[in-house]
């Protein structure tokens, strides 16, 4: 009998931790799916997504934000936003959650080979790319250059603050050609890095587009002016990769709910190269 695509899992929560105490309260999961032969099933790739869920309450896609490299858990950032992600902000280690996935295309790291990778990220548009960023990280040696461009509101907004730091002072990843480039859109006391926002800090980088490929997640408007400023600086279309976020329900390409003309974002995304971005239509 062939398996029920909709049917959600239950997953333990290990640990959380509270990554944002900005406007928008954002907290990431570790999760353990709790049956043994769908775990080992679960076999995600970065860029990818899952429905995490609540019994009576519903489920929300939320990409997976750690690298497949680790597995011992599966981490997702979850804002604070309505019903189903305010609920699972109540949850505590112990308690379980449902799941069903992995969902959507993924970043095609095979074919990046020695590329130098840069990253674009604005607020939990960083959760994607913390997926990616671990994967190159933990397999350095097949890709070159790995520059982190990540901006926030705030020091109070900016997600996996700590890891980053430790990136960006680390002489061993230094010596490895990772860069760590942060900011934030308004001065504070203290803060000695790039102040505004994260497309001008991209111009103010100015990263070679050379035998490179950038990505960027985060709101709308940011991507739309990262693309932008990505031309100018000389990628190609085919250079760019970025992710949308249209509203999902089923996940699996059969309720209409996520589509952009003839693409379903849940199957044929969310990841999309701007190649193949710039010729679908604005609207569904
Ligand atoms: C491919 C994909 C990956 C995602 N990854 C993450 C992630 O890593 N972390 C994360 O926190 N969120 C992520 N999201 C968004 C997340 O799915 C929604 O925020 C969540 O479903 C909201 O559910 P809710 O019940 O809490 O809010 P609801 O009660 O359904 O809605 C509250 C408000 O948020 C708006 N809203 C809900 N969903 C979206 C959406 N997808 N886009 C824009 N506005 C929306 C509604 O219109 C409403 O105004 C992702 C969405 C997609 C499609
Ligand atoms: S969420 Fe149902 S078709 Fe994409």
């Amino acid at each position: 009998m062939t398996e029920n695509p909709y049917l959600p899992r239950r997953a333990k929560i290990e640990s959380i931790k509270q990554e944002t105490t900005g406007e928008r309260i954002i907290k990431t999961f570790a999760v353990v799916i709790e049956d043994q032969a769908y775990r080992e099933r679960f076999q995600h790739k970065p860029g990818q997504c899952a429905m995490l869920g609540i019994n009576g309450v519903g489920e929300s896609m939320i990409s997976i934000a750690s690298s497949p490299t680790n597995k011992e858990f599966l981490n997702f950032s979850v804002m604070k936003l309505g019903k189903v992600t305010s609920a699972i902000h109540e949850l505590e280690a112990g308690d379980l959650i449902t799941i069903r996935g992995p969902y959507g295309n993924n970043f095609p790291l095979d074919e990046w080979y020695q590329k130098n990778i840069i990253t674009i990220g604005g607020g939990i548009g960083q959760a994607p790319l913390r997926s990616i960023i671990q994967y190159v990280l933990d397999k350095k040696g097949e890709f070159g250059g790995l520059d982190i461009i990540y901006g926030a509101r705030t020091t109070a907004d900016l997600c996996y603050r700590e890891d980053h730091f430790q990136t960006e002072q680390s002489v061993f990843w230094q010596r490895r050609n990772v860069r760590v480039h942060l900011s934030i859109d308004v001065p504070e006391a203290g803060w000695d890095r790039f102040v505004g926002v994260v497309p001008d800090n991209l111009l103010r980088l100015k990263p070679s587009p050379e035998n490179a490929i950038a990505i960027t997640c985060g709101p709308p408007v940011m991507i739309k002016f990262v693309i932008k400023n990505l031309l100018a600086l000389g990628f190609k279309d085919e250079q760019i990769y970025t992710t949308l976020e249209n509203r999902m329900k089923c996940g699996i390409g059969k309720c209409g709910r996520c589509n952009v003309g003839s693409f379903y974002v849940c199957k044929d995304g969310p990841v999309f190269s701007y190649a193949r971005l710039k010729n679908l239509p604005e609207k569904g």
